[in-house]
């Protein structure tokens, strides 16, 4: 079976690339479940409601997420309604959503999806690894094969959980860097990896946001109201073939592709 992972959308420039990409892709590739990291989809900065349902009508089955998923609080009840949006697991008890699920492909195929976030650079939250033990636990009781999206700014720690996790899930997918890394491989233990899968929106920018802004943020240090960029937008993602039966992984392929 084929998953596609689409690295963080970014605002509606990453919404159009995603919209004139998907069904291609999905056709090409005969693809059985997409998930896309959400956390930027709406103006660069979190997710709404009405935004995460034209994802999921444009044929996503699952959303994943990051840091930024809580800079919009309407998305908050929504959290906690919508089975298939994720938040990062390892933030503390009683916050709302849930960061992982079990789903079902079309033809029937259960596939468990986990959302992870660093600590290196990033917010104190929950050790990932050992959140990681149980849900991989918990999940390995219902199928072999089991995603998951490490959203931190380390190399390091992204690395480190590829190999911590490696004969365990069918693969181990950074995000949050917006930048798709060169070292998509399958680990000896049968685990697809890639650093980061990069992100869908707009190439001719800084992460998505309009240069200027940016340039002009690192110069004055000042607060800077940050902008989605429009022009030049792309899709960012990975195709990971994976065995139904064991949920080894078998291919694991880059995709960067120009939207119309
Ligand atoms: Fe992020």
């Amino acid at each position: 079976m084929k998953i596609l992972f689409v690295g963080d959308v970014v605002g509606r420039t990453g919404r159009h690339a995603l919209s004139c990409r998907l069904h291609r892709l999905i056709d090409e590739h005969q693809i059985d479940l997409v998930i896309v990291n959400g956390e930027n989809a709406a103006a660069g900065f979190g997710l709404t409601a009405r935004i995460a349902d034209d994802l999921f009508d444009m044929g996503i089955d699952v959303i994943t997420s990051g840091n930024h998923i809580w800079d919009k609080r309407e998305i908050y009840e929504h959290l906690d309604r919508e089975e298939r949006l994720l938040r990062p697991a390892n933030y503390p008890p009683g916050l709302p959503g849930r960061g992982s699920g079990l789903f079902a492909t079309s033809s029937g195929i259960k596939v468990g999806v986990i959302n992870l976030e660093g600590r290196v650079f990033m917010n104190n939250l929950d050790c990932p690894f050992r959140v990681a033990d149980q849900l991989v636990r918990e999940l390995r009781s219902h199928t072999p094969i089991i995603l998951v999206d490490f959203h931190g700014e380390a190399t390091s720690e992204k690395m480190a959980m590829g190999y911590y996790l490696d004969g365990q899930v069918s693969a181990v997918i950074g995000t949050h860097t917006h930048v798709q890394t060169a070292d998509e491989r399958i680990l000896s233990g049968g685990t697809a990896y890639i650093t980061d899968v990069g992100m869908t929106g707009s190439r001719d920018a800084v992460i998505g946001i309009r240069k200027e802004l940016a340039i002009e943020k690192f110069l004055t240090q000042l607060p800077v109201r940050f902008d989605v960029a429009k022009k030049d937008s792309w899709l960012c993602g990975i195709l990971v073939e994976v065995d139904g039966e064991t949920g080894r992984a078998l291919g694991v392929q880059r995709i960067q592709e120009a939207a119309d």
